[in-house]
């Protein structure tokens, strides 16, 4: 996917280099992410738990790295400290527990998906986001899911990036008159680590990444967030969804459990 070649928001913001903040940098979406800001220009700060997966990114990419759980509220506040202006913040980090339907599950599956999908990343919003506002420039990515707008079968997951969801719709409207963009990506299926995380069981795990469906690469996906970013100044990408072309939701179907526990169409 080609930039619109025309002014560069990024390019005319103040700082020099331009100066990006990815959660989830050390795998999947946040490393691809990684690579192609730094390829465009970018000195980008990853973030993630995994310090030998930074170290491996910073070797391949030249970034700075920050080890931390984004959960861990004040650690993010610091870390907005230390850095100190940018003009991207990609909020990645995130997470599904997929094991098990809602009932059958763990009070620990729910208090991880929300507070690294949802509390997170508004706090870390938050934390970045007074400069913007100074400099009447900056840029908001948070990535979401179509597990946020359309019925998948996981509650949690879905309720979480649901909220991603009308976060991005509030805080652009917040923010409108600021100069600050807000952007929100739902993508399908992205060959990543993101199931090796959701579903503990092998065989189930298995089932699931060998959907037979050619699924979006980490790189496309960072394309796409970098798209973007990109376009002039005065336009705001509100929301892109991207899916695989032999995957989409929808058809849409009644279910309905009797006694017997038939499906009734
Ligand atoms: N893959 C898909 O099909 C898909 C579809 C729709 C949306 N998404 C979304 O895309 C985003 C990226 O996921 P991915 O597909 O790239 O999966 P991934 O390869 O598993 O990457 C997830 C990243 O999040 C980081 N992370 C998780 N919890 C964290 C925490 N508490 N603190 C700091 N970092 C944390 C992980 O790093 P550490 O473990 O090193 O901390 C890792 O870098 C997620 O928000 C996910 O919900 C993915």
């Amino acid at each position: 996917m080609s930039p619109m070649n025309t002014t560069d928001k990024a390019s005319t913001a103040p700082s020099s280099p331009r100066v990006a903040v990815v959660t989830g940098a050390s795998s999947g979406i946040g490393a691809a992410t990684t690579h192609r800001l730094v390829k465009e220009g970018y000195r980008v700060h990853a973030v993630a738990r995994r310090e030998d997966r930074l170290a491996s990114l910073a070797a391949a990419t030249g970034c700075d790295t920050h080890v931390l759980d984004v959960t861990d509220s004040d650690a993010l506040m610091a870390l907005a400290s230390t850095v100190g202006p940018i003009d991207l913040l990609v909020n990645n980090a995130g997470l599904g527990r997929m094991d098990a339907p809602l009932a059958e599950g763990t009070l620990d599956d729910i208090t991880r998906t929300i507070d690294t999908n949802v509390t997170a990343l508004i706090v870390a919003t938050m934390a970045f986001l007074p400069p913007m506002i100074e400099r009447r420039s900056g840029h908001v990515v948070n990535i979401g899911s179509m597990a946020g707008h359309y019925p998948l079968s996981s509650a949690t997951y879905g309720a979480s990036k649901a909220a991603v969801h009308r976060f991005c719709t509030n805080i652009r409207l917040e923010l409108c008159g600021t100069g600050v963009r807000v952007t929100e990506i739902c993508p399908g299926r992205v060959a990543t680590e993101f199931y090796d995380v959701a579903v503990t069981d092998p065989t189930q795990r298995e089932g699931i990444k060998n959907s037979g469906v050619e699924e979006i690469t980490a790189a496309e996906l960072a394309d796409t967030i970098y798209y973007a970013v990109s376009v002039p100044a005065h336009v705001n990408i509100n929301r892109i969804e991207l899916q695989p072309t032999e995957q989409t939701y929808g058809g849409m179907s009644f279910v309905a459990k009797g006694p017997e526990e038939d499906d009734i169409a």
